[in-house]
């Protein structure tokens, strides 16, 4: 769907199909290296390697799999880079917490494609997702070669950290994606978002996207 086609139909563009597709292949990725993670981590994750196709086969493909993550996660990184980075307005949204959980918004200090808490994920995630490549690169023995084992062994308490954080972060993102911000979901699926929906959440971006639009 062009722009000014969703536009018109009541619709606002926020993510087109390729945005959506590297997104969806992080999430996908993510999930299988957070399961056989976790299975390699602890013996009571282990019924998890059904998904990774048993033992064997979790211990082989999860560092592969991490690196698909890591270099898809990058290329969306990339392109919200900009729209992440922390405003004098993002911190006055924050100051102002009780009016964003009541949802009083026209209390709020208007602000642009993301707000506070979804800029500090993101800088969560590229972080988290920068020292998880690097400790797990240096665990990699057989692919990465060998590195002097008390390396090794800061990178499983770092890798195993980062880990936790990561996953944490992306149970907020999936509950407030879907649960808390209701129709956020659907610019992930379908693309779009509502005009209600860019004016009430983010109308600096609202306007910049439609040029001032009022509808
Ligand atoms: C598996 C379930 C997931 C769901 C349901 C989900 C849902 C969504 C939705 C609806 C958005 C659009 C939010 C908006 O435009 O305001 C979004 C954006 C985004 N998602 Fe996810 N997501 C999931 C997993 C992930 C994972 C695993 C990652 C990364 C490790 C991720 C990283 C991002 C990023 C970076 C954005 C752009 C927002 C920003 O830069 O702050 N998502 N997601």
């Amino acid at each position: 769907m062009s722009s000014q086609v969703a536009m018109k139909s009541g619709e606002v563009p926020r993510y087109n199909a390729n945005e959506r597709v590297v997104h969806w292949v992080v999430a996908i990725t993510f999930i299988l290296a957070a399961t056989s993670g976790l299975a390699l981590f602890h013996p009571s994750f282990w019924f998890l390697t059904s998904l990774t196709g048993g033992g064997t086969w979790t211990r082989i493909l999860h560092p592969f799999i991490g690196v698909v993550m890591f270099v898809f996660f990058m290329v969306m990184a990339a392109r919200y880079w900009k729209d992440n980075i922390i405003q004098p307005y993002d911190r006055e949204w924050g100051k102002r917490l009780s009016d964003v959980i009541n949802n009083r918004d026209h209390n709020l200090p208007e602000i642009d494609k993301y707000n506070l808490g979804q800029k500090q994920l993101f800088w969560v995630m590229v972080a988290t997702m920068i020292l998880l490549l690097a400790s797990g690169i240096v665990m990699w023995r057989d692919v990465a070669g060998t590195f002097p084992i008390v390396m090794v062994r800061i990178a499983a308490v770092v890798h195993a950290l980062s880990a936790f954080v990561l996953i944490m972060g992306i149970i907020v993102h999936i509950y407030s994606a879907i649960f808390w911000v209701k129709g956020s979901l659907r610019a992930m699926t379908r693309g779009t978002v509502s005009h209600g929906w860019a004016k009430h959440h983010h109308p600096l971006w609202y306007r910049r996207v439609t040029g001032g639009g009022t509808k």
